[in-house]
């Protein structure tokens, strides 16, 4: 499977901060916010990685990450050079897809909490055909997309920003799809705001039967971090949820658990940035590694 990105996004709704630096690479309490993302496709198992990110910004984001390497995966970049909807990743990234089934990530969307990666890569195992997506419950879904259930808990209906939700459970900003996504973004007809929906895509999936909805307890924790409130909030929540003393989101750490990077990779990139807390936390990660051996 392979993984994409959609870090695009310039920030319009985040100004004056976000005219010197592309929202992607805000920081979320103590990681710039494109690493959540990276670590939920990460936790899922992917190595393949597009990061379709804004016109004339690759290298700010290649002095952040690279070409993955670091990480033991690979990571390429495509610029969207028109902000035309979630849907236009499929169509940007069908080279990349080839023939292969794909997760796509939005670079603003924050996933963790207990059991996430086993539940990521359950989704991963289940997908032969069709489409999962997840389901979340919030308060207020109507900027959302919203995904309604029957009695027995099947989705039968999703809409985009919804005036009248039909349930409190939102479609968060992770989606896999098998090959037929590339056909069916392809098809899909710009919304009346002028995108490209993913809730279009999730539409016909569910057309033809082949979309499942997996419901995230209140036990995850999931932000859509593109205002400057849920930035707030959520670099508060990741400061707290950090205290217990596990690090979210920290990449070199899920890469070695991944095997994808050995420990002594691991304990050059801490050398590297050893007075921050997050070269300390790497340290630690290294320490108990060793402990184990
Ligand atoms: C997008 C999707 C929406 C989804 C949300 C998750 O909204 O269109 O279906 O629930 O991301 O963050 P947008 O960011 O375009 O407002």
């Amino acid at each position: 499977m392979k993984g994409i990105i959609l870090a695009a996004g310039k920030g319009t709704r985040l100004h004056p901060i976000t005219l010197p630096v592309c929202k992607p690479l805000l920081p979320v309490y103590d990681k710039p916010l494109i690493y959540y993302s990276l670590a939920t496709l990460m936790n899922a198992g992917i190595r393949d990685i597009l990061i379709i990110i804004p016109p004339d910004e690759q290298k700010v984001f290649e002095n952040l990450l690279g070409d993955g390497s670091k990480y033991g995966i690979n990571i390429s970049y495509l610029e969207q050079k028109v902000q035309r909807g979630i849907a236009d990743a499929f169509i940007i990234g069908k080279e990349f897809i080839g023939d292969d089934s794909v997760c796509l990530a939005l670079g603003d969307n924050i996933f963790y909490g207990p059991s996430f990666r086993q539940k990521l890569r359950g989704a991963v195992k289940e997908l032969t055909s069709g489409a999962t997506i997840f389901g979340y419950y919030v308060n207020d879904p109507r900027p959302f997309g919203v995904v309604e259930f029957d009695t027995e808990g099947t989705a039968i209906s999703i809409e985009e920003k919804p005036k009248i939700p039909k349930s409190n459970y939102i479609v968060p900003g992770l989606y896999f799809y098998d090959n037929d996504v590339v056909r069916i973004a392809a098809d899909v007809k710009p919304s009346a705001r002028g995108e490209l929906e993913i809730t279009s895509v999730n539409n016909e999936y569910l057309k033809q039967g082949k979309l499942h909805v997996i419901p995230l307890g209140q036990e995850f924790s999931w932000f859509d971090a593109g205002t400057a409130d849920s930035l707030y909030t959520s670099a508060g929540a990741i400061r707290s949820a950090q205290r217990s003393g596990k690090m979210i989101a920290c990449l070199e750490e899920i890469a070695v658990h991944n095997r994808w990077i050995t420990i002594d990779e691991l304990e050059a990139a801490a050398e590297a940035m050893k007075q921050t807390q997050y070269g300390q936390y790497m340290l630690g990660v290294v320490n108990d590694l060793r402990d184990e051996v």
